[in-house]
């Protein structure tokens, strides 16, 4: 339960997105969240209000002059009840008003009288959030300390693709429980590997491991939820890049090697969580190798790759390294071990019993202070920790 005890109004306001409000509230509510709906008059053409009380458990809120608030101040009362204020979809007349200070319906009225936090989600068609109006809107609003969440890009209702449709209620569930985590690694930058690699042998075979990336992908959405700028260099996963973070696919350890180095100057933080394969096969066979032209079976020779923490802590002024040592057995000698002759500050003791599929990890972390177990939890919330623990020693290093 991530939002459990949040008390959030959602306002939706008119546009074809407000179907994805719905889910939303869904979204929130099994989250742990109180969702409040407040909707204009436009929203309520797309969707009726009916939806969201439904899914809300809670009556829904149109109009500045709704008898069933006794001192009829709707505006006051629902705003002061809130810790975060969420507008999703909206629009451009509702960015414009907001823009400008107009209050002249409920949601605008109380968005003015707000004592809360603001996030909005922007959901237009692409020339409307392009028009310079709509440009100037958004920067004023940003000047004005207001969280702008999307738009993402891609097909509209219009029939146009491009920039200006709502992020999916997933991504907005994401940035909300973001918005409440501690700002740890504010005006950071963070660069992080996650996955597997994959070393070609020919075009259709090659050696990789198990990882499944998500433990990596739990730490870059916990850096970017702690104010960090992040980049991930992720090896061939199936897990959809977390919002917020910018990420660069590779698939060998040759082509992770080449993307940190190219993209580490200015990093605060580099953290190797990639179970990077440590030998590639010594030649690429341009073509399918076929069984029936091999005498005996054929032998693969292996080269060494790069170690690409152990090169990224050898820099002359690296950033702050962490590491992963992934064993099945002796974790807390060979991690430190590993701590030891990479030359980092940091490392994260993963011991393998399960596999690495799974969504719960068990994690000693090993620094100068010695050894620090976290209890077995969801790899997000193990992210969260050790991200608590790396802007401890950010602090204590400068
Ligand atoms: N790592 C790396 N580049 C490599 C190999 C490993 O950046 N070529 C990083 C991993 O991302 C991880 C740490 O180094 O953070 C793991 O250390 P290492 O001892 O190289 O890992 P293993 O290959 O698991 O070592 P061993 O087989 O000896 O256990």
């Amino acid at each position: 339960m991530e939002l459990a005890g949040k008390r959030i109004v959602l306002g939706v306001t008119g546009g074809i997105a407000a179907y994805k409000a719905a889910e939303l509230v869904r979204l929130l509510t099994g989250e742990g969240a109180t969702v409040q709906v407040v909707m204009s008059e436009a929203a309520a053409r797309f969707v009726t209000p009916v939806t969201f009380q439904a899914l809300s458990g809670r009556p829904v809120f149109t109009d500045q002059w709704d008898p069933r608030v006794a001192n009829n101040m709707a505006h006051i009362d629902l705003s002061r009840a809130a810790d975060l204020l969420l507008i999703a979809p909206a629009s451009a007349d509702f960015l414009a008003k907001l823009a400008n200070g107009l209050a002249d319906d409920l949601l605008t009225t109380l968005v003015l009288a707000r004592d809360c936090p603001l996030l909005v989600a922007p959901a237009m068609n692409r020339q409307m959030w392009e028009n310079p109006a709509t440009a100037r809107n958004i920067a004023t609003l940003r000047t004005d300390g207001v969280a702008i969440v999307g738009p993402g890009s891609g097909d509209q209702a219009c029939g146009e693709s491009g920039p200006g449709r709502m992020l999916e209620a997933e991504e907005i569930l994401a940035c909300t429980v973001a918005h409440f985590q501690p700002k740890l690694l504010a005006g950071k930058r963070v660069l992080l590997t996650a996955g597997p690699t994959f070393e070609a042998i020919d075009p259709v075979r090659g050696i990789t491991n198990l990882s499944t990336g998500k433990m990596g992908y739990a730490i870059s959405r916990a850096a970017q939820e702690a104010g960090a700028r992040v980049t991930l260099i992720s090896g061939p996963v199936c897990l959809p890049c977390p919002v917020g973070v910018s990420r660069v696919s590779v698939s060998s350890a040759l082509q992770m090697h080449a993307a940190v180095l190219g993209q580490i100057a200015e990093n605060d933080v580099f953290i190797a969580v990639a179970a990077v394969a440590d030998y590639r096969p010594a030649r690429f066979v341009g073509q399918k190798i076929k069984k029936r032209l091999q005498a005996a079976p054929p032998t693969i020779e292996l080269v060494a790759n790069p170690d690409i923490l152990g090169e990224v802590a050898a820099l002359p002024r690296p950033p702050l390294c962490v590491g992963f040592a992934a064993e099945s057995e002796n974790l807390a000698e060979y991690a430190e071990s590993k701590r030891r002759s990479k030359k980092i500050p940091l490392i994260v003791g993963n011991l393998i019993e399960d596999g690495f599929a799974g969504d719960r990890n068990t994690l000693v972390l090993f620094d100068d202070d010695g050894q620090h177990p976290l209890p077995p939890a969801p790899k997000i919330d193990l992210a969260r920790q050790l991200v608590a623990r790396i802007a401890d020693l950010l602090e204590k290093t400068r």
